[in-house]
């Protein structure tokens, strides 16, 4: 049936089947003209083109934009001591989509503080007020991914702040299906993997003893992933496939220079590289569970949070795509899930106390249950996280 739907669309779209292992795809398609990125004028030249890095024309400093609204810090009184204390729970791109959604279902329970770590600081407060979340709920930092030094600034930050991390939500991405040419970060990794992995990696890895030294009863990290990086589904198997390969082009540094600006050393696919940083995502995830979880405690989970069809993920697209898009997931596969419904589910990876074990991938069923799924052989595979992460800790300079 799903696969009948499938056949009367333009090859690009295909089935989301949300909650099963075939569930969601995101449109992967050469029929399309040239991608117009969406570059904040504050932090130009991020990404810059392929042939403004070959020109090797010098990173411009970045302006640092840190406001923040609610400086108050979470201490309980010694009259309430036994009373639990706000949770803090930092999620990157918590400006729109999944990443907003989370942050209005956090605050809306009054146990947490969100610290929404945006690129865009206009935008993230807008956005903040536009979902009603109070004021007392949520602070505002900057974090640019797509900038090594953006992330360190964060982190001091952050640090300045004097707020307990009990969990972070590596939620922000950029999908560029549309990308004729690879553009990059202000380090000069394609930014695709450079935004989506690296910049996490080194958040996450910068905030680990932050997580450690919480006194929260469940501290965690959560690295969002997705079924297109799964090629044991049928989304993910679309495609490009995400195919890391032997990793030679992340070991060159993912510049065009040295090597291919693709982490298996291929040609320049965007389709291909959002998929690739996805399978990172996952793997480290998995990486982190192995080498940290007994010693800390933390527990460390991805997820899958269904086919949110209407998030701006899919800004890149043509706009034929990002119009059938949505009404194909919602009457013909019924794969759709709202923006609000994806938020609840990653609340609950942050919150719940049911789902506190480690190392897991969760997904939900058509009636929103939750569940483990399983990953792809490559997005399990022990010693290609163990690579992974080796390489990603030299890039990130922590090696
Ligand atoms: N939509 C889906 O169907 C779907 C399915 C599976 C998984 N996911 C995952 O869900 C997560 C959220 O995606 P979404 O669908 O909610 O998309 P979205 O609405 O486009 O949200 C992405 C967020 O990431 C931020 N971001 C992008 N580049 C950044 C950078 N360099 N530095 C800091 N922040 C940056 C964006 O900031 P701006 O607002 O400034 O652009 C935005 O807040 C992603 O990890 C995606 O892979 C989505």
């Amino acid at each position: 049936m799903a696969l009948q739907a499938t056949s009367l669309l333009p090859s690009a779209i295909s089935v989301c089947k949300e909650g099963k292992p075939n569930a969601c795809s995101l449109m992967d398609t050469s029929l399309y003209g040239v991608s117009v990125y969406n570059v904040k004028a504050e932090f130009k030249p991020y990404p810059i083109t392929s042939q403004e890095f070959k020109r090797k024309i010098s990173v411009k400093p970045i302006v640092v934009q840190t406001v923040t609204t609610t400086p108050e810090i979470n201490q309980a009184a010694p009259e309430a001591k036994k009373t639990l204390r706000k949770g803090n729970v930092i999620i990157t791109g918590a400006s729109s989509g999944l990443g907003l959604a989370t942050a209005k279902a956090l605050a809306e329970t009054e146990k947490w503080h969100i610290i929404m770590a945006c690129r865009n600081f206009l935008k993230a407060e807008r956005a903040a007020k536009s979902a009603g979340i109070a004021k007392e709920n949520y602070t505002i930092m900057h974090l640019e991914l797509a900038s090594l030094d953006s992330v360190r600034q964060f982190v001091d930050n952050f640090h300045r702040s004097g707020r307990p991390l009990d969990v972070l939500v590596c939620n922000a991405a950029v999908y560029l299906p549309t990308a004729k040419e690879p553009t990059f970060t202000a380090e000069g990794f394609e930014l695709s993997v450079g935004t989506n992995h690296l910049g996490h990696f080194l958040l996450s890895r910068l905030l680990l003893d932050d997580m450690n030294k919480s006194d929260y009863p469940s501290k965690r990290l959560v690295i969002v992933g997705s079924i297109t990086g799964n090629t044991n589904t049928l989304a993910g198997n679309v495609p490009p496939k995400a195919n890391l390969g032997d990793l030679r082009g992340l070991a060159g540094g993912l510049n065009a220079i040295n090597g291919s600006p693709m982490i298996d050393g291929g040609d320049f696919d965007g389709a291909k590289a959002y998929k690739d940083s996805k399978v990172c995502n996952m793997l480290t995830m998995q990486e982190f569970h192995r080498r940290y979880h007994e010693e800390t405690g933390i527990t460390f989970a991805s997820l899958y949070p269904g086919c949110i069809a209407t998030t701006g993920l899919f800004r890149e697209h043509v706009p034929l795509f990002r119009l059938l898009f949505p009404p194909f997931q919602k009457y013909i596969t019924k794969g759709y899930v709202s923006e609000e419904e994806a938020g609840k589910r990653l609340a609950q990876v942050v919150s719940e106390p049911s789902l506190t074990k480690s190392g897991v991938y969760w997904s939900w069923n058509k009636n929103s249950a939750s569940f483990e799924n399983q990953l792809s052989q490559e997005a399990s595979d022990a010693e290609k996280a163990r690579k992974v992460w080796e390489i990603s800790e030299k890039l990130v300079g922590l090696a």
